[in-house]
């Protein structure tokens, strides 16, 4: 693997650039006190409620809760990876990124425009082929059969890769740079012996294009009458591996032809097929997507509830659909709430989407779909199959297995309905249950009971406040003495906020942007950036300095206390050497300390 950008550039680019002009030169702000706002570019609104903080190079939005630094606004707005993110920001800046080995790891954008060209050139090759080539007639009847009708096929941009392994190459001429960006996009196969041939061969060409329209990838289905030399059987359908362009887990079929049809997109549906989403917007449903054989992730679900508040995933009712339904839900736990549907579809036995809008037609495979079953109830339904409400042991059963996947929801209105059900179902009350489902990585709020009508009003935990107020005002770090005491506390989340916290006193102009940057690629940086969401609730003149000592200073007894207790279990065992001996009356002492200072 080649170089990384190092981190002390990151930090130091961070540094210069301005959020507030990288985002108006994209989205136009207008000044409202600190802060600038604008209608969020990331969701549908009439009011603006997206909001860019210059203090702390942050952008928030209350509507849709999209939030980050500017590398993620680039990110999300112009669509880029963090590293050409990071290159866009540098160019702004005049800067050259010094990669760790000399080599960039990733595909500069200027090559990977010429990999963009390449893919157009082929592209269109294939859909003239279609047209022209002497054997396109089978792949023409074969979709006529189908039903598929040509302007369908033309806004799809269906194509046909003629048979035979060696024909893009003499179409594009046979010479080194071409071959490279044939491999490159996954057109071309490298043989062990250093030759090349067609990864698609005699086959209906589908070409999966980017948020922009542009060519990243395809799938290719086989034709009914294919004979390939040699081979033994062919799969059905073949697809680009994952190249520099082309990432299966982060884009969706038929995205950006929905896009382009409609203006405002209700809901979105999620299925399988290529075929599937040609067929239903021949049929005139032209909200459909696929995703490319892969389970339905994370990425996937955040770009589509981007674009619209209801996604409806469409599967076969056999069993393998109900399967694959689950990991879809269980995949979306995450991303749940924040006004976000999500419902599922069961087709009847043996159709898949294509043939039942045709056998149905489009009214009632719309009537289908809005009768589809709502989240709660899948999840519920899918749980009770397994376990009798009847016994106690059956609903704790019920519970066990709610549990691990309702923590995985973000706290909110969706997550508390939910647990409330849960709770009815287990004939439970919900104080108790809302304990069991606690958000793990709501860090530090584990053990603590969140009442019901106020969970929204929970105190942090000390070390969640403590950074909230760091996140709000890095420079605090400066004032803050030695927090040795505080190492190897069994405290959750501590270790993060003493490393924010040495980050900072190394770091002393740091904006709070830049900080989560440098935190961005470990298991904290989203969790980071949700603190940094965080303002004062008043404007009253409350010293952010003074809450912080004070949570640092409780935080310093709960470690004291521990290491405390930890000592008189083994010294009541007789098991303290001198060493600790010495210790523990030392923490005695300290520990007497604290109480006075804090009950004068
Ligand atoms: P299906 O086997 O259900 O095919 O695969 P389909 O969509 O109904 O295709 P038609 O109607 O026979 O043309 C569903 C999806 O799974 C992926 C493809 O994305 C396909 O659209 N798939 C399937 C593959 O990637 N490879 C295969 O060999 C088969
Ligand atoms: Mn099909």
């Amino acid at each position: 693997m080649a170089g990384r950008i190092p981190q002390f550039f990151i930090d130091d680019l961070l540094n210069r650039v301005d959020i507030v002009e990288i985002i108006d030169s994209r989205v136009s702000l207008k000044k409202a006190g600190r802060e600038y706002t604008a209608c969020c570019p990331f969701h549908n609104e009439k009011t603006p409620s997206f909001t860019v903080s210059p203090n702390k190079q942050f952008f928030h939005c209350f509507g849709c809760g999209a939030h980050g630094t500017a590398v993620g606004f680039l990110m999300e707005y112009n669509h880029m990876s963090f590293p050409e993110a990071i290159e866009e920001l540098a160019r702004h800046c005049g800067l050259e990124i010094p990669y760790e080995d000399g080599k960039p790891d990733f595909v500069p954008q200027k090559q990977n425009n010429d990999l963009y060209d390449m893919l157009n050139k082929v592209d269109q090759f294939y859909q003239q082929q279609l047209r022209n080539h002497s054997q396109a007639s089978r792949a023409v009847d074969y979709l006529k059969n189908r039903g598929l009708d040509g302007k369908t096929a033309a806004e799809f941009g269906v194509g046909f890769a003629p048979p035979g392994w060696d024909t893009l190459l003499p179409q594009f001429g046979q010479n080194n740079k071409i071959e490279e960006a044939l491999i490159a996009t996954g057109m071309l196969i490298k043989k062990d012996n250093g030759g090349c041939y067609d990864r698609f061969r005699d086959r209906i060409m589908f070409p999966i294009r980017d948020r922009r329209g542009r060519t990243i990838a395809f799938g290719g289905r086989i034709l009914p009458d294919t004979q390939e030399k040699g081979a033994k059987a062919p799969a059905k359908y073949l697809n680009s591996p994952e190249t520099a362009l082309f990432h299966k887990g982060q884009e969706l079929y038929g995205l950006y032809e929905a896009r382009q049809a409609l203006r405002d997109i209700p809901r979105l549906i999620v299925v399988e097929g290529y075929m599937d989403v040609v067929s239903l917007a021949q049929a005139g449903i032209q909200y459909a997507v696929a995703t490319l054989g892969t389970a339905t992730t994370v990425d996937h679900l955040n770009r589509l509830f981007r674009l619209t508040q209801e996604v409806v995933f469409c599967f076969d009712g056999d069993r393998a659909g109900r399967e694959a339904a689950w990991r879809a839900l269980e995949n979306a736990l995450p991303v749940m709430g924040e006004g976000r549907q999500i419902r599922f579809m069961f087709l009847p036995d043996g159709e898949d989407p294509d043939t039942q809008v045709k056998r149905v037609g489009k009214s009632e495979f719309e009537a289908s779909i809005d009768a589809a079953m709502p989240f709660s109830e899948f999840f519920f339904q899918r749980l009770r199959e397994s376990t009798s409400m009847q016994s106690i042991d059956g609903r704790a059963k019920l519970v066990e297995q709610a549990r691990p996947l309702l923590s995985k929801m973000p706290d909110g209105i969706f997550k508390q309905l939910m647990t409330e059900q849960l709770a009815q179902l287990a004939r439970m009350d919900t104080t108790g249950m809302n304990q069991l489902v606690t958000n793990p990585s709501s860090m530090g709020q584990s053990h603590r009971p969140v009442s019901h009508k106020a969970s929204q009003k929970t105190p942090p935990s000390p070390v969640r406040f403590a950074l909230q107020r760091l996140l709000h005002q890095p420079q605090m770090a400066q004032e803050i003495g030695d927090t040795s005491h505080l190492q190897g506390g069994d405290v959750p989340g501590l270790n993060l906020l003493l490393e924010v916290l040495e980050f900072l006193k190394k770091n002393p102009t740091l904006k709070t942007g830049t900080l989560i940057e440098h935190f961005r690629d470990t298991e904290h940086g989203k969790h980071l950036q949700k603190l940094a969401a965080w303002e004062p609730e008043f404007n009253e003149p409350v010293s952010l300095l003074s809450e912080l000592s004070d949570t640092l200073k409780k935080l310093a007894e709960t470690c004291l206390r521990q290491r405390y207790e930890n000592l008189l279990i083994r010294s009541n065992q007789g098991q303290l050497t001198n060493e600790e001996e010495a210790e523990f009356s030392a923490l005695f002492e300290q520990l007497k300390q604290y109480k006075q200072s804090s009950t004068k």
